[in-house]
């Protein structure tokens, strides 16, 4: 399996991918598909990593800029991510986003957020402390991984693509 940069032959296949991993899940807004291309049109996604296997693309995982409390201070998000339905659970999923860290750390990044399951993240050394906060949702839900310097305490916003 390859973890690559994805680039313009990919768009159509992560956009099937994201949607085809978040459709049969309860709590998807069914919105992560046209997340990741608003990101792409509007400049914000970072980092944009494709898992290839055999020329298909099986896993895809976006990082943008997050601000805590207004600012941004090196933070990044992580998602939305996804993995062929009949791929996970085989450790792709956490190959992209060590990946995805490897290259923050490479540009300096603070660090990295994300809302999501502490059982998958937690396995990939994301952590909650309970000071980063996203809207009314639980704490332990919204971990970071701390690159450089302080843990953020704060309000977490993700890039506008993910309000609309
Ligand atoms: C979430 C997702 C990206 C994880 O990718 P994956 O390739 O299946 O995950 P991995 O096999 O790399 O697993 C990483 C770790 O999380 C754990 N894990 C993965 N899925 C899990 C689940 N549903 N419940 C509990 N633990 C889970 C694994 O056991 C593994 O831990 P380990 O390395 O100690 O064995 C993938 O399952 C997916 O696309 N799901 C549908 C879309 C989605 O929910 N996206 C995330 C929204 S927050």
């Amino acid at each position: 399996m390859l973890i690559r940069d994805e680039n313009a032959a990919d768009v159509d296949a992560i956009r099937d991918l994201t949607r085809a991993a978040f459709e049969p899940m309860p709590f998807s807004s069914n919105t992560e598909a046209r997340i990741v291309d608003d990101l792409r049109a509007s400049g914000d996604l970072t980092i944009s990593l494709v898992a290839e296997e055999h020329g298909e693309v099986v896993g895809h995982v976006a990082f943008s800029p997050v601000a805590v409390d207004g600012v941004h201070g090196g933070w990044f998000g992580l998602g939305p991510i996804s993995v062929k339905p009949d791929r996970q659970r085989q450790g792709i999923g956490k190959a992209l986003i060590l990946r995805g860290l490897d290259l923050l750390r490479e540009r300096g990044a603070a660090g990295c957020a994300l809302v999501g399951s502490p059982e998958i993240y937690g396995r990939v050394g994301f952590e909650s402390d309970g000071r980063l906060r996203y809207a009314d949702i639980d704490p332990k839900f919204v971990q970071r991984i701390v690159l450089r310097g302080e843990a953020p305490s704060g309000i977490l916003k993700f890039a506008p693509a993910f309000e609309q």
